[in-house]
């Protein structure tokens, strides 16, 4: 079978607050994506994948769903939600929407009903307990945002479940009423189109049945420190292995559309379903990271990388990918970055396609963790390893973690637990050119645009040929251009030289393609010379433009360079 779009394709998530504002009040908007989407698609990524939208209080800027089937005025309009979908679709890109199922917000009219009283319809919807014997919390689980993940509902003496925010209550994912009123979100998007889903902060539906406590922390799991949540081992409030069953029915659901609904019938049995579920799994520990993909041992993109149909038969299909957050907790070195793509390689070659991130609306800024240095060689390793890339609005051009004063933090997670966990830095506007706001709105901004927006912007950047914007756009082409590079195998080549991974992609049987290249990046601070597995050509370096006409058998790579070159022979 061949690979599916969303194997082969790059995504590029935006964070519609950010992105572009069409109505001068200092919020994005989607009329204002659609006004970006020439640009989006000039940059050479397949799909984009919009955080939330929905009808939300904004409690948690969107994460705190009111209505599932609507736009939130702020955004716009569901009409311009379809438009948005019509118009990337006339480009040629995917539309991913973010569907929140653990929970939505306390103003959505599910809550809003079950909270009424203990006997209302709904009130199973949600997850409500009586007091512990001393008038307290349940039991001693916490909310990611700060203090229990219980709060106490005076009017009816019991309290709710909350994984987030108190005005984000959890859905209870044992009830399959829930299960059902979700599939039915699924079911109305992609009745407008979409093309897949990433679905939020899905382990956290996973709780155990007993509602036993966590025990006290003995190792830190997450990829970074989570303030007062870390005091514990999170063994019973996430992760409980009924998830699968859920993430199976969501999968039944995503994969009976196929590309023309019209066509159903006729058409299920040649063409593959092509709709994707990318699930936020923190999960560090990769073996069980890969138990998301669903039943081991079939065809579920496995290996070298079929089209993701149906698990084998180990199990029901779950996630066609589980985000890939390693990255994000492996340390910057050729060593650990190489060990890291191994075991992806490895935790996914009987289960599914794999996936790479560096950089979300919830992580600082990529420039900021891994130093401005490192921003090309990023580029040039997120766009080259086998699996799909996710790509963050501004890291392609470099865009720097905002400096937000305290006063003007407003993330409810810097607010309520610590200001460094604050995500405002990660989600100023972006940077389009050096003009008043940068391009981004005519009034003032939600967040303060960036101090350097006068040289990190998109236009500045268009035309400046060596520009970081400009490798993405040259990397994005080839990636899209050449078969080994968007589908080919990987190997690990040891290019004898510690700071260097190397490595080939390979795609022998793609007739007038290149079919061998080799990609190696120097994470070190000294020049380096790297042997080349036979003569080869450079397409590309990261800090040079244009390609080298010289055939090869060694490559000079300077401080945090890498060069991508087609081997011949
Ligand atoms: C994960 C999302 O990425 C984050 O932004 C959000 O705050 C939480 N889930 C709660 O929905």
């Amino acid at each position: 079978m061949d690979h599916l779009w969303w194997q082969t394709g790059v995504v590029y998530q935006i964070y519609p607050r950010s992105f572009q504002d069409s109505t001068g009040n200092g919020i994005g908007d989607l009329p204002g994506v659609i006004s970006r989407l020439d640009y989006v698609e000039e940059l050479g990524v397949d799909a984009v994948w919009i955080s939330p939208f929905f009808t939300s209080p904004m409690a948690d800027f969107g994460y705190d769903v009111a209505d599932y089937c609507d736009v939130d005025p702020l955004f716009g309009t569901l009409e311009d939600a379809e438009r948005l979908i019509e118009e990337a679709h006339e480009r040629g890109l995917k539309v991913l929407v973010d569907l929140v199922p653990n929970h939505c917000s306390s103003e959505h009219p599910w809550f809003v009903e079950a909270r009424a009283s203990r006997s209302a319809p709904r009130r199973d919807w949600f997850v409500w307990r009586d007091p512990a014997p001393d008038g307290g919390p349940p039991n001693n689980w916490l909310s990611v945002f700060g203090g229990p993940s219980w709060t106490l509902d005076e009017t009816t003496g019991q309290y709710y479940r909350h994984s987030f925010l108190k005005e984000q209550p959890d859905l209870d994912w044992r009830n399959p009423a829930v299960i059902e009123a979700l599939q039915d979100v699924l079911r109305f998007w992609m009745d407008r189109g979409v093309d897949g889903f990433r679905l939020d902060a899905v382990m956290l539906g996973g709780k155990d049945l007993l509602e036993r406590d966590n025990p006290p922390a003995h190792s830190g799991s997450a990829h970074k420190a989570m303030g007062a949540w870390d005091a514990q081992e999170h063994v019973y409030d996430l992760g409980d292995p009924f998830i699968l069953e859920v993430f199976a029915g969501f999968r039944k659901v995503v994969d009976s559309y196929v590309a023309k609904q019209d066509l159903a019938d006729q058409v299920a049995a040649v063409i593959p379903p092509d709709r994707v579920l990318i699930g936020e799994v923190h999960q560090f520990d990769l073996e069980e990271w890969a138990t998301y993909y669903g039943g081991a041992g079939g065809a579920a993109g496995a290996g070298d990388g079929a089209a993701g149909g149906a698990a084998g038969a180990g199990g029901a299909a779950g996630l066609h990918m589980p985000f890939n957050f390693g990255l994000f907790k492996t340390p910057w070195t050729a060593e650990g970055v190489r060990e890291h793509v191994e075991t992806i390689e490895r935790v996914t070659r009987d289960r599914g396609w794999p996936n790479y991130v560096l950089g979300n609306h919830d992580e600082p800024r990529l420039t900021d963790r891994l130093g401005e240095d490192s921003d090309r060689l990023a580029a040039m390793l997120l766009l080259t390893l086998r699996g799909t890339p996710t790509l963050y609005y501004g890291d392609e051009i470099g865009m720097e973690q905002g400096e937000i004063p305290p006063e003007q933090q407003i993330d409810p997670w810097g607010l309520n637990v610590a200001p460094e966990l604050g995500r405002d830095g990660c989600r100023t506007p972006m940077q389009w050119n050096s003009g008043p706001h940068a391009g981004f709105s005519t009034a003032k901004p939600w967040l303060p645009v960036h101090d350097n927006r006068a040289f990190r912007n998109v236009a500045v950047q268009l035309d400046e040929p060596n520009s970081l914007l400009n490798l993405y756009r040259r990397l994005l082409k080839l990636r899209q251009k050449h078969q080994a590079l968007h589908r080919g195998s990987f190997r690990s080549v040891d290019s004898g030289n510690d700071n260097c991974f190397s490595f080939l992609r390979e795609a022998p049987d793609a007739p007038g393609h290149f079919k061998r290249m080799f990609v190696a990046l120097n994470f070190g601070d000294e020049v380096i010379h790297v042997v080349t597995p036979g003569p080869c050509r450079v397409l590309l370096w990261s800090h040079a433009p244009g390609e080298d006409l010289n055939l090869v058998e060694m490559l000079r790579l300077g401080p945090k360079e890498g060069a991508i070159a087609v081997v011949f022979g």
